[in-house]
């Protein structure tokens, strides 16, 4: 059996992604969808994809797509996701999984009522270095996990017209590249039980630079730093009680690690992804669906809405507001 996908957005990270496919058994492209059916057309026929959609209702209408993977801008994800998740299609939605706090909750709480699989595509979770780093942290290899000091940074010149920048649609630091640095220490970490954010704006309102600093039960802390403007490494690092862990750059999608243990000689362990590094959430999601599943063990709806809640106190911090976009369906 062979699940179908449709692609809602064809932007950059949809181009990035579908390659990606090739790598992944039992799934099919069936679909994509645009706001223009120029757009919509280019995209089919560049990657060979059968359907494409003038329309995003028209391809959530479409009765032979099982499952939607959400590329759009942040503030459109809510009501995309609520519309496919009310037509019984399973859902992946690129991260942030939404703008607000609050579109999270309502879109969990949709997508239980439905009943229906979806999962936030943070494709970190499922990169095999991450998986293997995180087998050595269950297993006691560095002891009891203390803290993570993490950052990610690009240098982009502001631009009024990409959506990077853009206040309503969710632009800024803090959804783009800060969720990364958030969901990492979440995923070593558990539960933040504060946030502190210092960061500054751009000229849009949305933030260019943020730095968080959570505290965990215990005494566990992360700091994590990421950045429009600074070209930082993108490098992870996890310390225990009897060692430390290096993700290397770049630590969201990472192909080595390296073990520190005292009194040991460091080790290295090479982990490449497969394809760009995208086909591991979608064999995910893909099995998933084939298992009946309605939640991914490894990036569970709850994780994505500590997650958020995070996002969105860094964001009130700061002074920004988001509002998810009603009208986001075409
Ligand atoms: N996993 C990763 O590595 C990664 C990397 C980059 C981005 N992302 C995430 O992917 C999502 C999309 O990012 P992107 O960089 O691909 O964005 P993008 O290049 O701007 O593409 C977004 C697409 O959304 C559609 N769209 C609908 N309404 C729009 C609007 N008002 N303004 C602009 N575009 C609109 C557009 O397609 P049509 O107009 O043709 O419908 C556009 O091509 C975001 O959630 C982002 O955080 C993930």
């Amino acid at each position: 059996m062979s699940i179908r996908w449709g692609i809602v957005g064809p932007g950059r990270i949809a181009h990035n992604l579908v390659g990606d496919f090739a790598h992944v058994p039992d799934a099919t492209v069936l679909a994509v969808a645009s706001r223009s059916s120029a757009r919509a057309d280019a995209f089919a026929a560049e990657h060979g994809i059968e359907r494409s959609y003038g329309s995003y209702r028209d391809m959530i209408a479409d009765p032979d797509v099982d499952v939607i993977y959400v590329a759009t801008p942040h503030t459109l994800h809510h009501s995309i996701g609520l519309a496919a998740a009310s037509a019984g299609k399973a859902l992946l939605v690129e991260k942030a999984f939404t703008a607000t706090l609050n579109g999270a909750e309502s879109l969990v709480d949709a997508v239980r009522d439905h009943n229906v699989f979806a999962m936030e595509a943070m494709w970190t979770r499922f990169q095999p270095a991450v998986i293997a780093a995180r087998k050595l942290l269950d297993d006691g290899a560095i002891g009891a996990v203390r803290s993570v000091q993490a950052d990610l940074g690009v240098t982009r010149s502001f631009d009024p017209t990409d959506r990077v920048f853009a206040h309503e649609l969710g632009g800024g630091a803090i959804l783009d590249l800060g969720v990364y640095l958030v969901s990492f220490a979440q995923m070593v970490l558990g539960n933040p039980t504060s946030v502190s954010a210092l960061g500054s704006l751009e000229p849009s309102g949305v933030d260019a630079d943020v730095t968080f600093l959570l505290g965990f039960d215990q005494g566990g802390t992360a700091t994590l730093m990421s950045s429009l403007h600074s070209p930082m490494p993108g490098h992870a690092r996890i310390f225990g009680t009897t060692g430390w862990i290096d993700i290397l750059p770049r630590f969201h999608h990472p192909n080595s690690f390296v073990l520190h243990r005292q009194g040991h000689e460091s080790e290295q362990f090479d982990l490449p992804s497969l394809g760009s590094g995208f086909s591991h959430e979608l064999i995910e999601v893909t099995e998933a669906i084939k298992g009946g599943r309605t939640e991914s063990a490894v990036m569970p709806l709850d994780d994505t809405l500590i997650v958020q809640r995070v996002l969105e106190d860094a964001l009130t911090q700061l002074g920004i507001r988001f509002d998810e976009d009603p009208a986001a369906l075409v």
